[in-house]
């Protein structure tokens, strides 16, 4: 273990159960040696809205998750982040300006409007979402919260990343026809008031530049050289890409596919690459797994044992992620919908 990593190791030791590291799937391995829990964006928010013991929770992700994890901690406890400045760029296409525009564009068309915001946002977006009776959903559980909107008789207004709504809407089964763009970049959001009337799912015109990047093309390709191996890709991938792959799989569901593959087999996997390379090291020998094409959320990779350790060192109070109270009390409405269901 490096020099650092040792020293993140004796400060783990001293603060015992007071200290909660958590990891996001897509970290590099060598910060998430340190972690005491590793999961997708579900997973570790559960984990912060459950975890009480500690004192002081360190995130490691991008800073959506910390503020998530923050809003759904307890009073007592402090939210970290070895690196303040890891953002998510598809959380931050969305503003909460931006959002109302289309909320007041939507509603004065045809009523019967809920929100569905990914939780790849910042909380001022949620907290529209708490206001407005929406929840969130993350990338495991986006079908559940539309079938829960729709059920209700309610139409979704979706944000903000376009192909998770597109592809999610697909496998439920919803026409093309019933599906439209918000595009914020235009006055009137791109959208016809004939198409906003038809439609029961409106998505937001946002992405993610990791997931965008794998496409039909290098399927094919996949395909051509290597016929046995199975494709999966992260439901960020554009509709058009996703739907040619084998399946389609978040975070966790990406594990578990790896996982459950047949000895001998290959997976070809879209979605991050440290996720991706740590699947293959952990399947050596048993699967061999690989990437549809290297793809790094340069994000995700900012934080480091380096930073990390400095955080564990000197705790500066502006590595602290503090969401304020009026916006964290609507926020945790939507985020605390989403764990209900
Ligand atoms: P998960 O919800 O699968 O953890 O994904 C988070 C993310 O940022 C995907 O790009
Ligand atoms: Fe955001 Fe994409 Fe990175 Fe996920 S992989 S944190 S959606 S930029």
């Amino acid at each position: 273990m490096s020099d650092a990593g040792e020293r993140i190791e004796a400060i783990r030791r001293e603060w015992g159960d007071r200290l909660l590291i958590l990891g996001h799937h897509y970290q590099r391995a060598a910060v998430l040696a340190h972690a005491d829990a590793l999961g997708d964006s579900l997973e570790l928010a559960r984990l912060a809205a459950q975890q009480k013991k500690a004192e002081r929770i360190v995130f490691c992700g991008v800073h959506f998750m910390a503020e998530s994890a923050d809003i759904l901690s307890g009073p007592e406890q402090t939210v970290y982040m070895p690196e303040t400045a890891a953002g998510c760029p598809m959380a931050d296409m969305a503003t909460a300006e931006l959002m109302q525009g289309g909320w007041d564009r939507l509603n004065g068309v045809c009523d019967g409007w809920r929100p569905v915001v990914y939780v790849n946002s910042t909380a001022r977006i949620k907290a529209l979402c708490g206001r407005h009776g929406g929840s969130t959903c993350t990338s495991s559980n986006a079908r559940r919260v539309f079938e829960w909107a729709l059920n209700a008789g309610q139409r979704i207004f979706f944000l903000p990343d376009e192909h998770l709504g597109r592809n999610t809407a697909a496998a439920m089964g919803i026409p093309d026809r019933e599906v439209a763009l918000y595009n914020p970049a235009c006055a009137d959001g791109g959208v016809s008031d004939d198409e906003i009337r038809r439609a029961r799912v409106i998505v937001w015109k946002g992405f993610c530049l990791v997931h965008t990047a794998f496409t039909i093309n290098q399927i094919k390709a996949v395909r051509a050289a290597q016929p046995d191996a199975t494709i999966i890709v992260h439901p960020e991938t554009p509709r058009e890409a996703a739907e040619l792959a084998d399946a389609q799989g978040s975070t966790s569901e990406i594990i578990e596919f790896v996982k459950a593959a047949p000895a001998g087999s290959t997976v070809v996997v879209g979605t991050e690459q440290h996720l991706v390379e740590r699947l293959a090291a952990e399947q050596a020998g048993r699967v061999t797994v690989k990437c549809l094409k290297p793809s790094i959320c340069a994000n995700m990779a900012k934080t480091n044992e380096q930073n990390l350790l400095r955080l564990l060192e000197e705790w500066p109070a502006a590595s602290q992620i503090h969401v304020a109270p009026a916006v964290a009390n609507e926020a945790r409405r939507a985020l605390e919908q989403m764990l209900e269901l």
